[in-house]
């Protein structure tokens, strides 16, 4: 009898609400052929709404704040060592706002996601959907790419476009924005746990199935 690969253990670091991590675990819920478990959510402040999320799901926490003037290295360094002690193969930054350099990265390699609310490369960093509104596009979106060392730049898992309104407000297109990060860093994290996913340089390919199906959101 076949026997299946044990689930890909996942880490997922939050800053803010957690909406991305409760999509996350809702998508791992509804599909037994997933291939992942959320077994630790860490983040940089005691208050993220995430680490309440997890922590009412029975998932382990940690949190980690950055106070101005810590050695960030030793900060990375013990934030990667803590996660490491829960023997993760995947880390998924949802919503996490702190960036990470080598120190962290290289415990795994191409084994970072990020989701990130632009059609990167366009407006990166902390203030993607404000910049874009005030940039007057007509469309932005989301992006879920693996993590390197330069901030929102490492290859690109997915994309998808969302239209900006005339009468949008950064909250409302944001919002809008979520709904589609929310199908589609699940998909994306089943992909690379599923073994689906070829990175070649800066190109990500999906081998079958192939990528969640592309929708403009009006
Ligand atoms: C997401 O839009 C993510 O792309 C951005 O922060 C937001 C996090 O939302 N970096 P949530 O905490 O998952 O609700």
């Amino acid at each position: 009898m076949p026997t299946s690969a044990p689930p890909v253990r996942l880490a997922v670091l939050v800053s803010g609400s957690g909406t991305n991590l409760a999509a996350l675990l809702e998508a791992i819920d509804r599909d037994p052929a997933f291939g992942a478990e959320v077994v630790v959510v860490g983040a940089d402040r005691e208050d993220a709404g995430g680490l309440r999320r997890a922590e009412d799901r029975g998932i382990p926490t940690l949190a980690r704040p950055l106070a101005s003037g810590d050695d960030r290295g030793a900060w990375e360094a013990r934030l990667r060592r803590d996660i490491e002690a829960h023997d993760v193969g995947v880390v998924v930054l949802a919503g996490f706002m702190r960036i990470l350099t080598a120190t962290f990265l290289d415990a795994w390699p191409q084994r970072v996601v990020n989701t990130h609310p632009s059609l990167l490369p366009a407006f990166r960093g902390a203030h993607a959907v404000e910049e874009a509104l005030a940039h007057g596009v007509k469309v932005t979106g989301c992006t879920v790419h693996l993590v390197d060392e330069e901030v929102d730049h490492g290859p690109i898992i997915a994309q998808e476009p969302v239209r900006v309104a005339d009468d949008d407000s950064a909250a409302s297109l944001h919002e809008r924005i979520k709904d589609v990060e929310h199908r589609l860093l699940p998909a994306s994290v089943a992909a690379l746990c599923q073994g689906l996913l070829e990175v070649d340089g800066r190109h990500v390919r999906w081998r079958t199935p192939a990528p969640p199906s592309r929708q403009e959101h009006a």
